[in-house]
């Protein structure tokens, strides 16, 4: 946006959080509130942020470059903490937009249309409203008999009639930054909690006749702040609604909504269902005619057509179509699963690539492998991938069987079409076309006590 810059204040502790982490750094639906307002405004000439409760921590976690840091030393109030940003805006001429670091449900359309409300009535100042039931501890909003806005009172310093107006103020403003800061250097802080208020610059330009603007928007959920872990979780609860909404919209059926968990950034394609008591989270792209879950969790995963995930763990892995994995399978990252293939119980793959149609059908640990297509891995085959030190590969080839309970000891190379017998463990390279067996041969010997002796 040009010759626009945004402030973003976040020098507040935060007290009502009871943290030892600020509270912008607290976890909003998987990004650090302070993040998710930072976006809100990607784009602007500039983004200052205004820190000063343990800043050292908030600037670390902040990894945006396009980001400038400005210091509040102490916290003396919201126009105390935006006069810092002074010093870094000389010769600024343009419009500052004003977020608090704890608002961040605020949509950009909503920003972009209060600067197209400031710059088409010419105003000074232009500030988010919002008309609530109970308006409790926000900003009341006095407007003039033009419908300008007058005045913005703190509740805490407001009269019993004050107190009744129900339009309230968001925290969110446009401002012209010269009048900005001349107006910051008059403002006191003779009020009930000694702050240097910045809504107090609305009524000194006021005094200076100068054109101030209220835009009222209907849904206080967007400008509501979090104060507390209990507005946490609810505006949490409104985004997660909004994107399980935004997906069954577009034809992904959710069984059961309140108990699952999609985060934004996933990608679903229409005609999947996502059972109860499911979570998918990071850069999951799913494909359609999937059923996921119940009971599962996926992230940062590809998943192709027709896919089942059934009460399972899947996490960096990339599962091809028609795959069926669950219940109570594990499938960790850097793995890739062909198509048609099976994934049992109690099953954990890890940086493994799995061919199509085989199985891995029941109680096995495939680790650092690589598994050619139609194979049967028998319940409990085991790689044996770790010495204690380092990790070693283990290969299978195409149309190998092999038997129940056996250990393939890494490194170890087993070729195509290959019988391994039950219960081998298997510590040399098998070539194609081989049985292996290696157990000891069992034998049948006298019994020395006689049987009778020990049945009842
Ligand atoms: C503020 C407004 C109030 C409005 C409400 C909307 C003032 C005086 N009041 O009240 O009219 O209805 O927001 O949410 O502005 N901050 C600093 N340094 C400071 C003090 C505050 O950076 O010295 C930051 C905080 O981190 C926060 C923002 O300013 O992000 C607002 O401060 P907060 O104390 O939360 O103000 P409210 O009482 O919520
Ligand atoms: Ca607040």
């Amino acid at each position: 946006m040009k010759n626009t810059v945004a402030i973003i204040l976040a020098a507040g502790e935060g007290t009502r959080f009871k943290s030892e982490t600020p509270k912008v750094l607290h976890k909003i639906f998987g990004k650090m509130i302070i993040e998710r307002v930072s976006e809100i405004v990607d784009g602007f000439d500039k983004k200052i942020i205004v820190v000063g409760h343990k800043s050292e921590l908030v600037k670390k976690s902040i990894s945006d470059k396009n980001v400038i840091f400005v210091e509040q030393n102490k916290q003396l109030g919201s126009g105390d903490a935006v006069k810092q940003t002074e010093k870094v805006l000389k010769n600024f001429t343009g419009d500052l937009v004003i977020l608090s670091g704890d608002v961040p449900l605020l949509k950009k359309e909503t920003v972009g249309k209060l600067l197209a409300v400031h710059k088409k009535e010419k105003a000074v100042a232009s500030v988010i409203t919002c008309e609530m039931e109970n308006p409790s501890h926000y900003g009341r909003i006095i407007r003039n008999a033009d419908g300008t806005v007058k005045a913005i009172v703190e509740a805490k310093d407001a009269s019993d009639e004050i107190k009744k107006i129900k339009e309230i103020n968001s925290g969110i403003y446009v401002f012209s930054a010269k009048e900005l800061f001349s107006a910051l250097h008059k403002i006191k802080n003779d009020n009930s909690k000694g702050e240097y208020y910045l809504t107090d610059v609305i009524s000194i330009l006021n005094r200076e006749k100068r054109k101030i603007i209220g835009y009222k928007i209907s849904d206080f959920r967007e400008i509501s702040g979090i104060n507390n872990r209990y507005e946490l979780a609810a505006a949490e609860n409104y985004m997660r609604d909004k994107v399980l909404e935004n997906l069954m919209i577009s034809g992904v059926t959710i069984v059961n909504p309140s108990t699952v968990y999609v985060e934004e950034t996933v990608e679903i394609e229409r005609d999947t269902t996502i059972m109860p008591s499911t979570i998918i989270k990071g850069k999951t792209k799913i494909r359609s005619g999937c059923v996921l879950g119940p009971f599962s969790y996926i992230e940062d995963s590809i998943i192709d057509k027709n896919v089942e995930i059934r009460a399972s763990f899947v996490y960096g892995a990339e599962i091809a179509a028609d795959v069926k994995i669950g219940p109570f399978s594990h499938i960790r990252k850097e793995t890739k699963i062909g198509r048609s293939a099976r994934i049992g119980n109690f099953s954990e793959i890890k940086k493994s690539s799995i061919g199509e149609n085989t199985k891995v059908s029941h109680l096995s640990y495939i680790g650092d492998s690589q598994l050619g297509k139609n194979i049967n891995i028998g319940a409990g085959t085991i790689t044996c991938n770790y010495d204690g030190k380092n990790k070693h590969k283990t290969e299978i080839g195409d149309y190998t069987f092999v038997g129940s309970n056996t250990n393939l000891i890494a490194p170890v190379k087993i070729g195509r079409g290959v019988l391994i017998a039950a219960g081998s463990t298997i510590t040399h390279d098998v070539p194609d076309n081989k049985l292996a067996i290696a157990r000891e041969r069992q034998v049948i010997k006298r019994l020395k006590v006689k049987s009778s002796v020990r049945e009842d």
